[in-house]
């Protein structure tokens, strides 16, 4: 079914997928949808048992069908050795690089993979980097399979930096903006030769390739601070944000996507990878000042959300606020670096008592008091604050809502909220991209002073 529907690889191979997170269990479902034969090596034991059940570890939209389609077609197969790399010609690095204290990313376990699949070649391989990484990694990778494969077997290896977004992650992995492919030529080519050749395929060498993913990550992260410093603007002049961006995105120049305010950017990616590209600018001598205006503007976007609570409920030592989103964005379970668990962490240092609601988030800090029930949870509640666009929250009652809760208070932090329902339900809205209307800033009449006197 999925072969009739989609197009196939340039050249079908033998791959090896290393890490079966978001990106490699995406991937090897890909690939393998693409025509190719796929084995996945996960070393998380309980990781891989859920897999060898037929569940996923991870929640991603249409994943699990396709993947047990795969399965039992005996073009997707997953395994805790590491030798199942012996007999492919492609090997694919998707392991995680999460953030250092000092905003490099961690690469032990990519220099593990690494290792591990070049011990285990049998012939002639290519050693793919999807993970994200600084540039010049996959030539320190280089030297760790050069050490490592035996005598007579050349691995080589190819940066190729995956895009996809999460909570979209199949239908990004299968329709892609670009697959970017950065090596020596041969190996490049048949990094190339995975996908089909109707697709948007930029080749070039392995540093560039790396730096591709490092500067995109970072320009979102920068237009998310950019809409957020706008929108704060707005709020002090009393205009409507949702307007002014969508005006100013409506510039194809500007564009809209990523052009909202909300409580900062969060997820796995974009904090690291802003992170990791000033660190690798400060190593060079060069500051990245545009990209640390963006992460400290992403700060003060989560505390924002802190002060707007505050402000509503007087004191938030031993106020009850409940939180709705766990998850940084909706459509997904992940909660790494989600700016909800930031606000909860602020709001539990001032002394408030947090609960908190979330469709589908993963395993938090278990000191969070949670609910299935988005009622629930603002049960007893002075304020409430909406951190993750999920549609359940758009179209919560704000009756049964307003009668749950102690207080009035609704920080709207995504904008999903329909203000104006839940004003008439005796709420109170308070939204990050709209200023009070009227509202006017009396600095701001400054120019026209001399031009009236
Ligand atoms: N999540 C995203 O949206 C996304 C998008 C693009 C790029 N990336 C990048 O891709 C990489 C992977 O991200 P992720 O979110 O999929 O990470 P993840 O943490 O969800 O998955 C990594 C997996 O690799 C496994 N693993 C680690 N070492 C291993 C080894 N030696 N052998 C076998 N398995 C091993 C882990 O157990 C884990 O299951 C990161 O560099 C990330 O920055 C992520």
């Amino acid at each position: 079914m999925y072969e009739s529907e989609l197009p196939q690889a340039a050249r079908a191979s033998e791959l090896c997928v290393i890490g079966a997170g978001y990106v490699g269990l995406t991937s090897a479902a890909g690939l393998a949808a693409l025509g190719h034969r796929v084995r996945v090596v996960e070393a998380d034991p309980e990781r891989l048992a859920t897999l060898e059940r037929g569940e996923l570890p991870i929640f991603e939209p249409g994943l699990s069908e396709l993947v047990s389609d795969l399965r039992a077609a005996g073009r997707l197969s997953f395994t805790g050795a590491i030798s199942a790399v012996a007999g492919a010609s492609v090997a694919l690095l998707c392991v995680g690089t999460p953030p250092r204290t000092d905003g490099d990313p961690d690469l032990r376990q990519l220099a593990e993979a690494a290792a591990g699949v070049a011990r285990n070649a049998t012939g002639d391989l290519v050693a793919v980097v999807k993970s994200t990484v600084p540039p010049g990694t996959c030539d320190a990778i280089q030297l760790i399979c050069d050490a490592h494969a035996p005598d007579a077997v050349r691995v080589t290896v190819a940066s190729n930096p995956e895009f996809l977004r999460e909570s979209r992650a199949l239908e990004d992995f299968m329709n892609p903006d670009r697959v970017v492919v950065g090596g020596p030529a041969p190996a490049a080519r048949r990094v190339r030769d995975l996908y089909p050749r109707e697709w948007r395929i930029l080749v070039t060498d392995r540093r560039s390739a790396e730096l591709i993913k490092y500067a995109s990550n970072t320009f979102l992260a920068i237009k998310i601070s950019y809409a957020n410093e706008i929108a704060a603007l707005c709020e002090h002049l009393g205009a409507d944000a949702g307007a002014v961006l969508e005006g100013t995105g409506l510039d194809p120049r500007v564009g809209s996507q990523f052009l909202r305010p909300g409580p900062g950017f969060g997820g796995s990616c974009l904090g690291k990878d802003l992170s990791g590209l000033i660190a690798v600018a400060d190593a060079v001598g060069l500051e990245a000042r545009v990209a640390r205006a963006a992460r400290e503007v992403n700060g003060w976007a989560r505390a924002r959300v802190v002060e707007k609570l505050e402000r509503a409920v007087g004191d938030l030592d031993g106020a009850r606020i409940a939180i709705l989103g766990l998850a940084f964005k909706p459509g997904t379970d992940d909660v790494r670096d989600s700016p909800a668990l930031d606000v909860i962490a602020a709001l539990a240092q001032r002394g408030a008592r947090v609960t908190a609601s979330d469709p589908l988030a993963g395993a938090v800090d278990p000191a969070i008091e949670r609910f299935d029930d988005p009622y629930e949870a603002a049960s007893g509640a002075d304020a409430v604050a909406v951190l993750t666009a999920w549609p359940q929250f758009a179209a919560l009652d704000p009756i049964a809502l307003g009668s749950a809760m102690r207080g009035d208070a609704v920080v709207d932090a995504v904008g999903v909220v329909d203000a104006g329902r839940f004003q008439a339900a005796g709420l109170e809205v308070l939204g990050i991209d709209r200023g009070t209307p009227g509202a006017f800033h009396p600095v701001i009449l400054r120019p026209l002073e001399w031009t009236l006197a």
